[in-house]
């Protein structure tokens, strides 16, 4: 029996609460093939912004359908939604969401497996009635009690709380998750994920007694055996971070965190100034460019390493399949020890 069942790993059909969230623009269709055998739920992520969006589409679909291919069980995608200078939804979202509903109306088997949508970024509201009509869980990523509200209001599913010391993009207030997520659980009714600097059982511990009922994670398992599609240089580079080697710089939607480097001592400068006028659109290309060049290229230092302030406390890779219950064990063990140790309650 899976140690920690609640209302979150019933509504999503996976044995524990713990969740690999989406590492766009990256390619992660084996690592979520391994999280979701593991008993947890593996999300495929959005592949970038190329200009040819219907080749982009192609890749989403080709990710998707290569996890399911490896696995049975459930399994998420993540699409963040980018909005221009004028609020409006850019054309990556919209082609990547409706990629994933027609993909799951054409194969009902891949619709029982790929249950979950996670948005992310800004706000997803004229997208909740349609997943909640294709029948998908619907997860939104909030940085602020006021958007759990909103999100919840709005007929979200499920909320995942992102604390400051998340890794890639963060959340534009600066709010850390002990601060972050009871405030959350305390002003919506729907399950709420803490993500953001986890990386075992006691952040998962941590995560229920703040009235959370999972946790989302990146870094944890970007440094995984299964790992496989990313550049080793990458991997290494994680485990090597010290305390204090994270920074968060101007991204692609807001704050990004990632490692200090040339990459991001350049951008850096320029968000200061230093390089004088740098075309907007250019300059995104050339982030999201160099956060691949990390990933497939292994160029740690003039590509964008992003990843959570946890690295530093992470030193070895992991195998998911061992990991997964071994973490869900961890958190149930060090609840039950602290009931145990407590003077019964009259
Ligand atoms: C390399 C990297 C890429 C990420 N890409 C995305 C993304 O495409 N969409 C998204 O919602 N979150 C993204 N995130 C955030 C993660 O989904 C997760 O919320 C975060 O890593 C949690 O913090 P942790 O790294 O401390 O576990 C990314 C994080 C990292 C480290």
């Amino acid at each position: 029996m899976a140690p920690i069942e609640n209302r979150y790993t019933r509504l999503v059909g996976i044995e524990h609460p713990i969740v690999q969230e989406g590492l766009g623009p990256f390619r992660t269709p084996k690592l979520a093939a391994a999280v979701s055998a593991a008993g947890g739920l593996g999300t495929v992520s959005m592949p970038g912004m190329p200009l040819d969006l219907d080749a982009g589409a192609r890749t989403f679909r080709q990710h998707i359908d290569e996890c399911a291919s490896l696995t049975d069980r459930p399994f998420a995608v993540n699409i963040p939604v980018g909005v221009d200078t004028n609020g409006d939804v850019l054309p990556f979202t919209d082609v990547y969401i409706r990629t994933v509903l027609a993909a799951r109306a054409a194969d009902s088997g891949l619709a029982g497996q790929l249950r979950v949508l996670t948005t992310s970024a800004g706000f997803p509201g004229r997208y909740v009635q349609l997943i909640k009509d294709a029948g998908m869980v619907h997860q939104h990523k909030v940085g602020s009690t006021r958007q759990a509200v909103k999100s919840a209001e709005a007929g979200i599913d499920v909320v995942i709380a992102a604390g400051f010391e998340m890794g890639g993009h963060a959340p534009s207030k600066a709010v850390h998750t002990f601060v972050l997520v009871p405030s959350i659980t305390e002003a919506v009714d729907v399950p709420v994920l803490l993500t953001g600097g986890a990386r075992d059982g006691r952040g998962l511990a941590a995560a229920l007694s703040m009235g959370a009922e999972g946790v989302a994670m990146g870094t944890r398992f970007i440094t995984t055996h299964q790992n496989s599609d990313w550049h080793p240089a990458y991997l290494q580079a994680l485990l090597d971070a010290q305390e204090g080697d994270d920074v968060a710089f101007d991204g692609v939607y807001g704050p990004c965190r990632g490692l200090r480097n040339a990459a991001s001592r350049q951008l850096l400068g320029q968000q200061h100034g230093a390089d004088g006028e740098v075309d907007a659109v250019e300059l995104t290309r050339w982030k999201i460019e160099s956060m691949q060049r990390a990933q497939t290229d292994g160029d740690v230092e003039d590509g964008l390493v992003l990843t959570g302030q946890v690295a530093s406390a992470i030193h070895d890779l992991v195998d998911v399949a061992e990991f997964v219950p071994a973490m869900a064990e961890q958190a149930a063990a060090i609840i039950h020890r602290l009931a145990a140790s407590l003077p019964t309650i009259r």
